[in-house]
């Protein structure tokens, strides 16, 4: 069965499980709160509680806050307040008496290292954790609680809270090397990781298409291997544009945005791949390679066979980059690559042969083993943590390393097994790279769909590991290559809402995940991206098909653009729906797609299927700007 058909096989089956379901189409704008799903936090917290009151902040406000942390998180605070027309001052009184108190205790362990509880009553805020993380997630869940828009007013609904994760790793990557995005860019998208608790922002700084971080001890990584000559064009591996492309960061820029995520409470895991991918650097560096050349910085994507040499040249060489990288980020683990690192150089080279045979190595795949072993001795020595892509498996690791899942989840269920930590970002659905929907309605993608419910639907924990395997699974993380990603605008079209999804893997256990009530509390998050302006993908509309007997469509937005169904009886109607507040949802049923012109949908649409035996009807979702989401096709046949 291919995607396709096996998504709708999926859709079929929900269809009939789901007939107890409402017959009637929701109003197409969030319901007003008190109800939980209508506060829209994402992620679900464990615990919230409304306590029949309000709050109102008022225009001029204090926020005690006593520590560092508490005053960090209360200048942010501060700034929030700011945009919406509060003007917060930040105080050191003892908190009793002030209307915003953040406190952080260090005492209560049901909530551990980055929990948090929340109070909102008629006499104000009071957010309390044992960390300043635990204090910043408090912070946004109380930031998620305002109305989405500064217009609408400060009015909070009255909540208590008792909230922590389920994983300590939530992970957004970015790739920078095959696009390059600028700090501001990477600020703003550390900044929307952190709003949904997402804590590990993985930088994949080098690979074959660009050397992106500078180097004291190798200059001629960014003066020569931080630019191409041309990109390659669409998936035409023969063709690139001919326009030469570079970028990287200086060292203090990279100081700025490690401060920047700190601030946020967010790890930096930096990312310097070896031994493959690593043509930029032998451009620069040709003695890094076996039979040294005139190496090209990558023009066209996919794998080259020009990969480092294991010799201690290439030792000395990483080993001073990672000393430069080391005193940069000051989080624990460091990531080495080791994917995608086709052995002929290896092969050829009598160096490597040799090597084989003075270190008793019976592969190439051992090759590899023994280079990555090197590198993470030295990184031991220095007290970090390697980590490294499911490839690293094959040549043997030490347990100690930390091993990131990509070719589906088998590499983190084997890493699992032999007691290796385990990162989960399988390929399909956590590469955010991959279409949110059906491609031929979506910007050009590297291949394939990963719509924001197969990511939700993914458990970072598989059934198949003991309850001691599974502690190794430290938890998950959404990958974003950018081959086909090459402006911020698209980057945040890419990340949104899927980014939604990953922090809900990573925050709220599997048992309490619903995507019915995900898609609800979304609602209040598009509104909020709406008003900060930001391009996220708009979701396609919904479709709830009522007849003889009701029949609810809830998962069109899976992708389905194409969903056929067939109503038990001949005439009923068709109610659509979207997530985002202010959308307006224009349809047809000529078979033309609709677009911001076509009928506006007001009610639901009638159907008769002994007149018309087949009918398409497709619906877009249509915001105020005229940005317009991919359509949903409903196919309803007798
Ligand atoms: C990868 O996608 N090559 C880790």
């Amino acid at each position: 069965m291919n995607r396709w058909s096996r998504t709708a096989a999926i859709l079929v089956c929900s269809l009939v499980l789901s007939q107890n379901g409402p017959a009637i189409a929701q109003a197409p704008t969030a319901p007003t709160p008190p109800t939980l799903d209508g506060l829209g936090f994402i992620p679900k917290p464990r615990q919230v509680t409304l306590n029949g009151s309000t709050y109102t902040v008022p225009s001029t406000v204090v926020i005690a806050a006593q520590s560092s942390d508490e005053r960090n998180v209360a200048d942010l605070l501060q700034a929030f307040l700011a945009a919406r027309g509060v003007h917060a001052s930040v105080g050191t009184m003892i908190s009793g008496s002030a209307p915003i108190r953040l406190t952080i205790h260090n005492v209560d362990p049901l909530i551990g290292a980055e929990g948090y509880r929340l109070k909102v009553d008629a006499t104000g805020v009071s957010v309390t954790a044992n960390t300043g993380a635990g204090l910043f997630y408090g912070v946004q869940t109380l930031e998620q609680l305002f109305p989405a828009r500064a217009s609408d007013g400060n009015t909070l609904t009255g909540v208590t809270v008792d909230d922590w994760p389920a994983y300590s790793w939530r992970g957004i990557h970015l790739d920078v090397s095959r696009h390059f995005f600028p700090v501001a860019v990477v600020e703003r998208y550390i900044d929307l990781a952190a709003r949904y608790k997402l804590n590990t922002f993985h930088w994949h700084l080098t690979d074959d298409q660009g050397w992106r971080i500078a180097i004291a001890h190798y200059p001629r990584l960014t003066q020569v291997g931080s630019c191409r000559a041309g990109t390659e064009v669409g998936h035409d591996e023969t063709q690139t544009d001919g326009k030469r492309y570079c970028g990287y960061y200086t060292q203090d820029q990279i100081r700025q945005v490690v401060a920047y995520a700190r601030r946020r409470y967010v790890t930096i895991l930096p990312e310097i791949e070896m031994p493959g991918h690593s043509v930029a650097a032998l451009v620069a560096y040709p003695q890094l390679a076996c039979a040294p050349g005139a190496f090209k910085v990558r023009e066209t994507w996919g794998v080259s066979t020009d990969i480092a040499c294991p010799t201690e040249r290439t030792f000395t060489f990483f080993q001073t980059i990672l000393d430069e990288v080391m005193a940069l980020f000051p989080g624990r683990y460091v990531h080495i690559g080791g994917d995608e690192v086709p052995k002929d150089a290896w092969k050829r080279s009598p160096f490597v042969n040799a090597l084989m045979k003075q270190h008793h190595l019976a592969s190439y795949d051992a090759v590899q083993g023994y280079f990555t072993r090197r590198i993470e001795q030295y990184l031991n020595a220095r007290g970090r943590k390697m980590i490294g892509w499911d490839e690293i498996l094959d040549g043997g690791v030490s347990k100690g390393a930390t091993v990131m899942s990509w070719r589906g989840t088998q590499g983190g269920i084997i890493a699992a097994r032999r007691g290796n930590d385990v990162v989960m970002t399988p390929d399909g659905p956590l590469y955010l790279d991959w279409a949110q929907g059906d491609e031929d309605f979506e910007p050009l993608a590297i291949c394939c769909v990963s719509t924001p419910q197969m990511i939700y639907d993914f458990n970072p924990t598989p059934a198949a590991l003991t309850p001691d395997q599974a502690k190794h699974v430290l938890g998950v993380q959404g990958n974003m290559w950018t081959e086909y990603i090459p402006t911020a605008d698209h980057l945040f079209y890419m990340l949104l809402p899927r980014a939604f999804a990953v922090a809900e893997d990573g925050w709220t256990p599997a048992a309490d995940k619903r995507w019915s009530s995900f898609a609800e509390r979304s609602r209040k998050q598009f509104a909020r991206l709406e008003a900060d302006g930001i391009p996220f993908r708009i979701p396609n509309p919904t479709a709830r098909i009522t007849g003889g007997e009701s029949v609810v469509a809830e998962n069109v937005h899976r992708s389905l653009n194409e969903t056929e169904l067939r109503p038990s009886a001949a005439t009923g109607t068709v109610a659509l729906d979207d997530l985002v507040p202010d959308a307006v949802i224009r349809y047809t049923t000529d078979d033309r797609l609709p677009t911001a012109k076509s009928a506006r949908y007001t009610s639901p649409v009638a159907f008769d299927l002994d007149r018309t035996p087949v009918i398409h009807l497709r619906a877009v979702a249509v915001l105020p700007t005229g940005r317009t989401s991919a359509p949903t096709t409903i196919t309803l046949r007798r």
